[in-house]
């Protein structure tokens, strides 16, 4: 049973008041907030627990150390990862997708070579490949949404040529909601010899996910949209390509031994995760991941269903909103604009007056922004404590910002 109540009095920021109304935050795309549990363990992890992690011999450094690394254990069984030794400890998904691009991609692509992105990719799925393109010549290969957003894994499928060399692809669209087919996509681009980077920061969120299942060679995630803290997060590689990158950023605790004359590595996926890490932030991840997966990712996906349903309804009744994206089974993320040219920060203002937090923006989209024809839009994105309730609100709130601006 998904007891909603039980739930919003788990996450203390939720009780508050903003511009004198009870807050609606509906900007959980952009990040999460947390739970009590996860805000008791930084405490405690600080105030009892705190030590540099892998360092020292003492008691407290090895009760941090413990702690710390249990989560690489919760993010794989998170994931379905099988292994924890895939998975490579970082400050989230920006990270873990530039640690592929410089440590897998950049010393194995050549002028020419492709990559095959979908033009609904976040920012951090498509700046660290213009770098490869800008410094080595590789090729960007763009496949466009549909009409109602939605993603064909067979378009994607069939811009793989010889020379592609990696297809790289959100899970879940933070601008759409659009929930893509990466099995699909996987097994296309595996049956062609080509690895497939799935970026999961949105996906995680409101689904559950097994990456042995979908089959990618990479799966990023990201901490702060995972109820955790900011500066957390992960990335899952194959141990197929983990052995076959080299190391990004070089430190300590990535070596074995260091001398005048050269290093020694440590073994993956330490190799991966150089100097003092995030580690209370980490050690929150774990707690965050354990709060979601006590919940069951089954019933916060239910409950997003439900809550996208209504808000789906409610908002394409208003025939002055134009919701962007409506592909079948996306997530509760809505982005829209509104007819009598409001922009979309003016209508987040209004919104904001009335205490519900949207995002407004590009929401680092840029190709996607270009391919739907608008500079800018509303994003409301649903997390697993919102209410039906606060849709109404939502609504409320818009036919206000319409009175103001039609
Ligand atoms: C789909 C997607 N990918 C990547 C990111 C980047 O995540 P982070 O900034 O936490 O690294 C985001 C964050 O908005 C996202 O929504």
């Amino acid at each position: 049973m998904y007891d909603l109540d039980k739930i919003r009095a788990d996450f203390p920021i939720l009780s508050r008041e903003v511009n004198g109304k009870p807050l609606t935050y509906l900007d959980n795309g952009a990040s999460a907030q947390k739970p009590q549990v996860v805000i008791d363990a930084i405490t405690k992890a600080y105030a009892e627990e705190y030590s540099n992690v892998h360092r020292g011999l003492h008691f407290l450094s090895n009760l941090a150390t413990e702690k710390y690394e249990a989560v690489r254990g919760i993010i794989a069984r998170f994931l379905n990862a099988g292994d924890e030794n895939t998975i490579v400890l970082n400050s989230g998904t920006t990270e873990g997708i530039n640690l592929v691009a410089y440590g897998w991609a950049m010393p194995r692509f050549e002028a020419g070579d492709e990559i095959v992105l979908s033009v609904m990719e976040h920012h951090a799925n498509i700046v660290p490949w213009h770098f490869l393109r800008e410094r080595q010549g590789v090729v960007l290969k763009w496949v466009d949404t549909e009409a109602d957003g939605s993603l064909d894994p067979q378009k994607v499928i069939d811009a793989i040529g010889p020379k592609t060399k990696l297809v790289a692809v959100t899970q879940c669209s933070n601008v759409l909601g659009t929930v893509v087919d990466v099995k699909a996509i996987t097994q296309g681009a595996h049956a062609k010899g080509v690895p497939v980077l799935v970026d999961g920061s949105q996906g995680a969120v409101h689904m559950p996910v097994n990456v042995q299942d979908i089959g990618c060679d990479f799966y990023a995630i990201t901490g702060h949209k995972l109820y955790g803290p900011s500066g957390s997060g992960a990335i899952y590689i194959k141990p197929e390509r983990m052995a076959e990158m080299r190391p990004f950023i070089g430190g300590g605790d990535m070596i074995k031994e260091v001398s005048k004359e050269g290093i020694i590595y440590n073994d993956p996926p330490m190799k991966f995760e150089a100097g003092t890490p995030g580690i209370v932030q980490t050690i929150g991840l774990g707690v965050a991941l354990e709060y979601m997966m006590a919940l069951g990712m089954d019933n916060i996906a239910k409950h997003e269903g439900c809550l996208r349903d209504y808000a789906m309804q409610r908002l394409t009744g208003l025939n002055w909103i134009n919701v962007q994206g409506q592909a079948p089974g996306k997530a509760a993320i809505f982005s829209f604009t509104m007819e009598g040219a409001a922009h979309a920060h003016d209508i987040s203002t209004i919104l904001d007056k009335k205490g519900v937090a949207v995002r407004a923006g590009h929401h680092c989209a840029g190709p996607l922004m270009d391919h739907l024809g608008v500079s800018a839009t509303c994003r409301a994105s649903f997390g697993l404590y919102n209410t039906k309730e606060e849709v109404d609100t939502l609504v409320d709130a818009l036919e206000l910002a319409h009175e103001l601006f039609a």
